[in-house]
C-alpha cells in the first residue's frame, strides 16, 4: 500500500514530478570500485555539511571562506578525478557540499568546528482565471482598489526548472526599469529582460548549464503564475479563454535553475540557489518542491531547506513552499518550519467539461482540456480491462492492453501509476477510441482538465463506482463522451484538493502548518511546448493547465509581493516575513463562497478541518489590510529553537549561524508569537496559558473585541476581551488560558477552534488547534 501510494501520488498529480533518487544519481556517476582506503567508493554520497564560521568571516574573500570548507575535506578530489566539493555556501548555511564516504563524514564529525552533516536528498516539484476567483482584477478587486502597484519594486526569486524566456508571459512591455543595484546577468542566456531580471543555474557545481526551461515546463507555469505579465488571448486547445496574468504582473523574476530533468531538485543545487538569491537580493523565495511522503522531513535540523530560510528570513527575504503533494493521508507535510510559509492547494469554481453517458442513459461529468469536435456522437462500447483486479491493467500501463481487443472502445482506466495523458497514448496506441479516467478513493472528488492525445473524461471516485456498477450489471456495456467547454460557478468551491498534504507535524512543537490554501487544480500559465494530440515541441505562446501544491504556492508568493509593493510604494516600514505570514493567516477565509466550511475533496461528505486547510483561503482584499499583526522577533526564533532542540546550542548555531549563542531562554512552539495557535493538552486536567502581542497597523484608533469558538471539551479564558488602540505601532500583549472542561477526548483526537479580534473594520482570525 505504502508503494502504491508514493507512485499514486507523484504520477498523477504532476507529470513533471521528478522520480530518480540520489542513490540513482551516485551509481550513475561513479563506477563502483572499491577503494583500499577511505572506505566503499560506491558508498559516495553527496553530504550538506554544516560547520562553524570562520572568525570574522564577514571579512573573508569567497577564495578563503572555501579554503576553510575544504579543510573539513579528507582531500580535494576524487580518484575519478571529481571534485569533492560542490558548493561552499555563504549566506544560506555555513558550510558546504560535498561528495564524501559515510566513514569520512564519521571522521569529520571530529573535526573542530563540525555541527552536522545531512545526506543530500532529492526535493521533488510538487491563471487567466484565478485572480477573478481571488478577487484580483474584478471591479471591486486588489489591483484596481488598493494601490497594489501590481507588485511594482519587488523582486520574486523562482527556484525551479529554469524558464522559456521566449514566451509573452515574460515580456517586460509596460515593466519599470531594473532596481537600483541589481547586479545579476544572464548567465549563458540569452539576454535578460525587464521583467526576468536574473537566470542563473546550479547542479552539482556545474557552471556552464543553461537555465532554459525547454523538457519540463514547471519553472514556466510557476513563474507565470506569481508574476507572468498580461497576455491577450490565452487558451489551452481553446479552452479556458481570457487574459492570462500572474498574481503580480508588474513584479520582476530572478529565476534560479535548481531542478532538473535527470537529477531532480538535489539538496546541494537548491542550498546554492537560495545561498545566490539571498546574495542577489531578491525579496521572496518561490519555492514549489519538497520531499515527498514517506520522505518527508522528521527534523527541523534534518531539513536543510528550513536551515537556508532561516538566514533568508533574518533578512526579511519571504520563504514560500508547497504544502506537498501526498495527501490525503495526515503527516505527509514537506516543509513545517514557523518562518516557512507552508501552502496547500484547493479547486477553483471552473471545470473544463468532459461528460460521460452510458448506454442507459446516466450521465457524469467530468473533465478534459481536449476537446475534440466529434463528428458522430454514437455509442461505443465500454471496456474495463482493469476489473480482473490485476495492477497493470487497472491503471492501463505500458502494453497492458496487449491482446485485450479495445478498438474502436472506450476504456475504463484508475488513476495512479502512470501519467493520465500517457494512459490515454497507451489506448489510443492499442486502437482505442477514448477513455475513462476513474479516481480511486483517495483521489475522491478532484479531478484535472487535461490536455489529453485522445477523448477523455476524468471523473471522480463516485461516478466511478456507478460507471464501474454498470459495466458489472450489463452484457453489452455502451458509452459516449461529449464536451461541455468550460463552465463556471461549480459547487463547492474552493475546495480542498485530495491531494494537499496535510498536518500534523510532530517535530516543530505544535506549530499549526499547512498555513492558507491558494488555488492549485487545473491552473492555466504559460507552458514552453505544444500540448494536445500530436505535439510539435517547442512554441512561444503556449498555455497549460497543471495541478499541485506547486501551483498553489506561487499564488501567495505574488500576493506577497502585492502587499510588499504597496508597503513600499506607500512609504510604510516594511514588515518582517512574520508579519507578512500573519496579514495572510489572520485575514484566510474559513469558509467557501456560499459561506459552508471548505469541503475536502478527498471525502464523500467531510469538511476540512484546520490540520488540513490550516487557517483556510488566502484573502488577498483582507490580507493588504488586516488591521493588527503578529510579529516574532529574532530573539523569539532562537528561544524556540532552544525550546526544540531542549538548550543544546550547537542545533540552534546551525540555524543562526552564530558562532557564539547560547541558550540564556528557551520558549515552546505554542508561546511563539506565531498567528495561529496549537495547544497539546494531554490530560484531563491540561490547561497552559499562552501569551500574544499584537501591533497595530490599520487604523491608529481602533477598538478590537474579542470572540472565539471553544474547540470541543475546551473552555478559554482572556486576560482582557477588548484591545483598544490609540495609536499605530502600538502592541497590546494579552494571554489566553486554556482549560479543559474536565473531560478529555482520548490522545490522538484533534481540536479547533478560533479567535478572533473584531473592530468595525478588522477581523483578524487566529486558528486554534488542540492536540488531545
Ligand atoms: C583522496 O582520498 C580518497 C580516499 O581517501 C582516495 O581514494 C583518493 O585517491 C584521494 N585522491 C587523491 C588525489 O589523493
Ligand atoms: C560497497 O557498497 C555497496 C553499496 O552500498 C555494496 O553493495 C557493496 O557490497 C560494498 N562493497 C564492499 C566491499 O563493502
Ligand atoms: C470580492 O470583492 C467584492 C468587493 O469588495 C466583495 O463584494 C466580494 O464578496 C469579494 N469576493 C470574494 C470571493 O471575496
Ligand atoms: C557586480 O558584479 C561584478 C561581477 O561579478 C563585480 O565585479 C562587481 O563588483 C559587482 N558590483 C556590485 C555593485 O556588487
Ligand atoms: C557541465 O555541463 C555541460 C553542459 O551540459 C557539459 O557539457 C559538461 O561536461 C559538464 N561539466 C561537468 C564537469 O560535469
Ligand atoms: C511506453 O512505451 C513507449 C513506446 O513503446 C515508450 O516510448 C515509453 O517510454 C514507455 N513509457 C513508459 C512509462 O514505460
Ligand atoms: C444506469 O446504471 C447505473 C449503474 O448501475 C445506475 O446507477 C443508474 O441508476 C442506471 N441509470 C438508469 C437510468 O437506469
Ligand atoms: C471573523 O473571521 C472568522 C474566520 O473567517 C469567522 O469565523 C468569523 O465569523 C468572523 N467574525 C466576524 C464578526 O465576522
Ligand atoms: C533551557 O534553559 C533555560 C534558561 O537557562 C531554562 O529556563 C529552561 O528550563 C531550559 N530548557 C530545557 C528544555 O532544558
Ligand atoms: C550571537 O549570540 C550571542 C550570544 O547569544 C549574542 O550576544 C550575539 O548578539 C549574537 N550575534 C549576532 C550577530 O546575532
Ligand atoms: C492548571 O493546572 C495546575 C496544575 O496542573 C493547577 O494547579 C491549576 O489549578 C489549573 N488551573 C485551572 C484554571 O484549571
Ligand atoms: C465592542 O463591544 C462594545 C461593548 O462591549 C460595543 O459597544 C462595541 O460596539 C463592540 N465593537 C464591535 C466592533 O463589535
Amino acid at each position: 500500500m505504502g508503494e502504491f501510494k508514493g507512485r499514486f501520488a507523484s504520477f498523477t498529480v504532476l507529470a513533471f514530478f521528478l522520480s530518480f533518487n540520489i542513490l540513482l544519481l551516485v551509481h550513475g556517476q561513479l563506477l563502483p570500485i572499491v577503494s583500499d582506503h577511505g572506505g566503499n567508493i560506491s558508498q559516495i554520497k553527496i553530504y550538506i555539511v554544516h560547520v562553524l564560521k570562520p572568525e570574522s568571516s564577514n571579512l573573508l574573500s569567497a577564495e578563503d571562506l572555501e579554503n576553510w570548507h575544504k579543510s573539513f575535506l579528507p582531500n580535494t578530489t576524487l580518484d575519478t578525478g571529481e571534485p569533492r566539493l560542490l558548493f561552499s555556501y555563504k549566506e544560506a548555511i555555513s558550510g558546504f557540499a560535498a561528495r564524501l564516504t559515510p566513514e569520512e563524514v564519521r571522521d569529520m564529525e571530529k573535526m573542530d568546528g563540525f555541527l552536522r552533516a545531512n545526506p543530500s536528498r532529492t526535493l521533488h516539484l510538487q491563471t487567466t482565471y484565478t485572480h477573478e476567483f481571488l478577487n484580483l482584477s474584478t471591479l471591486f478587486g486588489v489591483w484596481s482598489t488598493s494601490n497594489s502597484f501590481y507588485g511594482e519594486r519587488i523582486i520574486i526569486g523562482v527556484l525551479d526548472t529554469g524558464i522559456h524566456m521566449p514566451h509573452p508571459s515574460f515580456d517586460d512591455t509596460g515593466m519599470p526599469p531594473r532596481p537600483a543595484g541589481w547586479n545579476v546577468s544572464c548567465y549563458l542566456q540569452t539576454p535578460c529582460n525587464d521583467k526576468v531580471i536574473g537566470v542563473q543555474s546550479f547542479k552539482l557545481g556545474n557552471k556552464t548549464i543553461l537555465a532554459t526551461d525547454i523538457d519540463q515546463g514547471h519553472g514556466t507555469h510557476v513563474a507565470g503564475i506569481a508574476a507572468g505579465n498580461f497576455v491577450n488571448d490565452a487558451e489551452v486547445l481553446n479552452e479556458a479563454p481570457g487574459r492570462a496574468a500572474g498574481m503580480a504582473p508588474k513584479a520582476f523574476i530572478s529565476v534560479y535553475k535548481v531542478c532538473w530533468k535527470d537529477i531532480g531538485c538535489e539538496s546541494s543545487g537548491v542550498l546554492a540557489g537560495i545561498d545566490k538569491a539571498i546574495q542577489d537580493g531578491v525579496h521572496i523565495l518561490q519555492m514549489s518542491f519538497g520531499l515527498p511522503y514517506p520522505n518527508v522531513p522528521i527534523s527541523l535540523d534534518g531539513d536543510d531547506v528550513a536551515i537556508a530560510t532561516y538566514s533568508a528570513m533574518q533578512k526579511g527575504i519571504f520563504p514560500c513552499t508547497a504544502a506537498g503533494n501526498s495527501g490525503p493521508d495526515p503527516e505527509t507535510l514537506s516543509h513545517a518550519a514557523p518562518w516557512d510559509m507552508v501552502v496547500g492547494a484547493t479547486t477553483t469554481d471552473r471545470r473544463i467539461r468532459a461528460t460521460v453517458t452510458l448506454g442507459n442513459g446516466t450521465q457524469f461529468h467530468g473533465e478534459s482540456a481536449y476537446q475534440p469536435n466529434m463528428v458522430t456522437d454514437k455509442f461505443l462500447p465500454l471496456v474495463f480491462p482493469g476489473s480482473n483486479g490485476r495492477y497493470r491493467q487497472l491503471y492501463c500501463l505500458n502494453n497492458s492492453l496487449n491482446g485485450i481487443d479495445v478498438k474502436d472502445k472506450i476504456v475504463m482506466c484508475e488513476v495512479g501509476a502512470l501519467d493520465n495523458i500517457k494512459k490515454g497514448e497507451v489506448i489510443r496506441n492499442a486502437g482505442g477510441a477514448g477513455m475513462i479516467l476513474m479516481n480511486g478513493g483517495k483521489a475522491g472528488y478532484t479531478t484535472f482538465s487535461e490536455a489529453h492525445h485522445l477523448p477523455v473524461s476524468h471523473v471522480s471516485y463516485k461516478d466511478a463506482i456507478q460507471i464501474k456498477d454498470y459495466i458489472i450489471s450489463n452484457s453489452t456495456p455502451t458509452a459516449k463522451i461529449t464536451f461541455g467547454g468550460t463552465i463556471f460557478d461549480i459547487r463547492p468551491s474552493p475546495a480542498l484538493a485530495y491531494f494537499s498534504s496535510r498536518g500534523p507535524v510532530k517535530y516543530n512543537g505544535n506549530i499549526v502548518k499547512p498555513d492558507v490554501t491558494a488555488p492549485g487544480v487545473n491552473i492555466l500559465s504559460a507552458w514552453p511546448l505544444e500540448v494536445g494530440p500530436f505535439p510539435s515541441g517547442l512554441k512561444i505562446k503556449t498555455f497549460n493547465f497543471a495541478s499541485g501544491t506547486s501551483m498553489a504556492t506561487p499564488h501567495v508568493s505574488g500576493i506577497v509581493a502585492l502587499i510588499m509593493s504597496k508597503l513600499k510604494n506607500d512609504n510604510k516600514r516594511q514588515w518582517s516575513t512574520s508579519e507578512i505570514q500573519s496579514a495572510l493567516i489572520t485575514t484566510a477565509d474559513t469558509f467557501d463562497i456560499d459561506g459552508k466550511p471548505i469541503f475536502d475533496e478527498a471525502t464523500m461528505n467531510a469538511n476540512a478541518d484546520i490540520l488540513q486547510r490550516g487557517a483556510g483561503q488566502v484573502n488577498v482584499m483582507n490580507a493588504m489590510d488586516p488591521g493588527l499583526v503578529y510579529n516574532i522577533e529574532q530573539d523569539d526564533y532562537v528561544a524556540y529553537l532552544c525550546g526544540i532542540f531542549s538548550n543544546n546550542s550547537q542545533d540552534v548555531q546551525i540555524f543562526t549561524k552564530n558562532n557564539t549563542q547560547s541558550c540564556t531562554r528557551s520558549i515552546s512552539g505554542e508561546q511563539l508569537n506565531y498567528p495561529s495557535i496549537g495547544i497539546q493538552m494531554a490530560s484531563r486536567l491540561a490547561n497552559s496559558t499562552i501569551s500574544r502581542t499584537v501591533t497595530n497597523v490599520g487604523d491608529a484608533r481602533e477598538i478590537y473585541n474579542a470572540t472565539f469558538i471553544e474547540p470541543p471539551f475546551v473552555r478559554i479564558f482572556l486576560s482582557q476581551y477588548q484591545l483598544r488602540f490609540t495609536r499605530l505601532e502600538q502592541q497590546i500583549t494579552y494571554s489566553i488560558t486554556f482549560t479543559t472542561n474536565g473531560s478529555h477526548p482520548g490522545s490522538g483526537v484533534i481540536g479547533q477552534g478560533e479567535l478572533s479580534w473584531v473592530s468595525n473594520k478588522h477581523n483578524v482570525t487566529s486558528p486554534i488547534y488542540i492536540a488531545f
